[in-house]
């Protein structure tokens, strides 16, 4: 579990202790991660657990991640699937999903997984316009920061009544909380939380786990 800056110390390790150690594969990649240029970017094993819960909660099938990296969030979405369930996994980087890929054909997940390498906003396009609206039980979004707003109103529309949305980095290190930070990031993150949390097509709540988590419930 990565430190936060959101709970003490002492909570932290209580978490850890109580979680206990991450299975030896996600261990593997969690190590081949921190060498990587950014080991930060990779979401920690308690979230990893819970959105694990989510997808098993809403019994999803089909689930769209946005923003792969080295594999650990998709891993852990897929890993939780039914054996016909998919996860469209959407990137533009080769070199960090070749790791990814990876870790999904040793975990056995491979076969659930599409990967659609180019920038996620065209990809999210190319399925709408495909008719895929309303298909997707869940979506999770951790990429690009500035186009959260364009993720989530293509994800709602590709959600179906009674979807989940979970958006990562939702406290973005305590930041949207600093109102002299006006950052390009940070603005964009601020204003999705308001904006979600204000949405008459959402249930939504933001919850204090990992970077923060938001989550929108699309309603019926
Ligand atoms: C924070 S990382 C994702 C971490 C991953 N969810 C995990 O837990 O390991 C963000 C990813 O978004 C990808 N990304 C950035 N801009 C993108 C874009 N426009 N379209 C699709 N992916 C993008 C980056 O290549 C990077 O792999």
């Amino acid at each position: 579990m990565a430190r936060s800056s959101f709970i003490s110390e002492g909570v932290r390790q209580y978490l850890v202790d109580l979680a206990g150690r991450e299975p030896p594969l996600f261990e593997e990649l969690r190590a081949e991660t921190s060498r990587t240029r950014y080991p930060g970017m990779q979401i920690g094993f308690d979230q990893g657990r819970f959105l694990q819960l989510l997808v098993q909660l809403i019994a999803a099938e089909r689930t769209i991640e946005v923003g792969v990296f080295t594999g650990y969030s998709s891993l852990c979405v897929a890993q939780v699937l039914p054996p016909h369930g998919r996860l469209l996994a959407c990137d533009v980087s080769e070199e960090w999903t070749s790791i990814a890929e990876r870790y999904w054909k040793r975990a056995g997940v491979a076969d659930r997984i599409e990967l659609r390498l180019g920038p996620a906003v065209q990809t999210l396009d190319r399925l709408i316009a495909g008719d895929a609206g309303g298909s997707f039980d869940f979506c999770f979004i951790d990429a690009d920061k500035e186009n959260y707003d364009a993720y989530y109103e293509r994800c709602l529309m590709l959600l179906r009544p009674g979807g989940l949305m979970a958006v990562d980095n939702a406290l973005w290190g305590g930041s949207v909380a600093d109102a002299e930070d006006t950052r390009a990031d940070t603005l964009a993150i601020r204003a999705l939380n308001a904006k979600a949390l204000a949405d008459a097509r959402v249930s939504a709540s933001l919850v204090p786990i990992g970077d923060g988590v938001l989550l929108a419930y699309k309603r019926a």
